[in-house]
């Protein structure tokens, strides 16, 4: 559909929870019409559906697929339905956007990238960090700026997550995991986008009591084809940052990369901050915009963009399942999943 006007892209919206707002939002700026939501929770699509302007409601996301008149589908359920509402979602003939991780397994996902490449729709994955102005900047940086050799990185993104019972996850099953399947993604996607390819990932997760489905906390070692050493953490106990709101307004996410000739401290969350600093010379602040919506906004557009040019989208299908494999291979012998 090329060059097609944003006003006559007709999306489904399909999981009706945190993320739904966020998305919805992202819709609305770019100017595209949501005009069913999906969710077997009635309060939840009801919910959705007003603030998308009076959708339709669907319960279940065949009846939707079949029953809408649809461009795209927008898909944000628990990481057990994600191979499989996308294969639906894409062999009716819809673009796809899917919340990130690609898939619950390496399988599934597999089977995602054969069906995305296979088909002449948009595919694309929600690794809305990439569009974060702290993620930008910090790329922006990194090339202009004399940074030296890098030679160690750390990165983390962790809070406090309290979760309603019935909460996908609470439930392994659902997520795919902990932790480290929910929230590496993030963390690896933009790493790899600063600082180039990982060589290896290696990590371990909490074992025993936990706040979530499986380990509530997982730290993970990588290094990079460059030669650099990175240290990885990611909580939902983190108690530094505890407090009511947790994800986004109270988390922290953010990065330090130190080089032979500078250090550059990139803050995503809980606000946009990037501070570089050269060998001898006083640091340099950006105070940058700290919506972090906006990451999801300027994800959201790329997607609809990439449907009306008739290109690929920022991020395809295969790249998410780069990140996943390295979620997958990485949990070493004290890993929740090593037995
Ligand atoms: N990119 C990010 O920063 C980010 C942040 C949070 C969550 N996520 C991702 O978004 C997705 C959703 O996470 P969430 O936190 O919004 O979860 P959530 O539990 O708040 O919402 C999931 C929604 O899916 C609905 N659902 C369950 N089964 C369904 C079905 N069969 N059909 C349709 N809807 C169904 C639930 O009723 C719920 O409303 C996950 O993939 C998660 O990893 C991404």
């Amino acid at each position: 559909m090329p060059s097609t006007d944003r006003a006559a892209i007709r999306v489904g919206l399909v999981g009706a929870g945190r993320m739904s707002g966020h998305h919805l939002r992202g819709f609305a700026r770019a100017g595209v019409e949501v005009a069913a939501v999906c969710d077997p929770n009635p309060d939840a699509a009801d919910a959705a559906a007003a603030l998308a302007g009076g959708a339709e409601t669907f319960r279940d996301i065949r009846d939707m697929l079949r029953g809408a008149d649809l461009d795209a589908v927008d898909i944000a359920v628990p990481h057990h339905l994600h191979a499989d509402f996308a294969l639906a979602a894409l062999e009716s003939g819809r673009h796809v956007y899917l919340e990130k991780p690609l898939a619950a397994t390496v399988a599934e996902g597999r089977m995602l990238v054969d069906a995305a490449e296979r088909s002449d729709r948009v595919f694309m994955v929600g690794h809305n960090l990439l569009f974060h102005p702290a993620v930008r900047a910090a790329r922006r940086c990194l090339a202009d700026r004399e940074i030296g050799r890098i030679v160690t990185v750390e990165a983390w993104t962790s809070g406090w997550l309290d979760l309603e019972p019935g909460d996908f996850r609470l439930d392994a099953a659902q997520t795919g995991g902990g932790a480290w399947i929910d929230c590496a993604s993030h963390l690896l996607y933009t790493l790899e986008a600063m600082l180039g390819p990982f060589a290896a990932v290696r990590a371990v997760l909490n074992a025993g009591e936990s706040r979530v489905g499986a380990e509530d906390t997982a730290v993970a070692a990588g290094r990079f084809d460059s030669g650099a050493s990175a240290t990885l953490r990611m909580s939902y106990s983190d108690v530094d940052a505890a407090s009511s709101s947790g994800w986004p307004d109270d988390w922290r996410t953010g990065y330090v990369i130190r080089g032979t000739l500078g250090r550059l401290e990139v803050e995503v969350l809980p606000r946009a901050v990037v501070r570089f600093q050269q060998l001898g010379h006083e640091s340099e602040v950006a105070e940058l915009d700290s919506d972090f919506g906006l990451s999801f906004d300027s994800a959201i557009l790329e997607f609809i963009d990439s449907i009306r040019e008739g290109r690929a989208p920022a991020v395809t299908a295969r790249d998410a399942l780069r990140t996943l494999s390295q979620i997958a291979e990485a949990p070493g012998p004290l890993g929740w999943n090593a037995a």
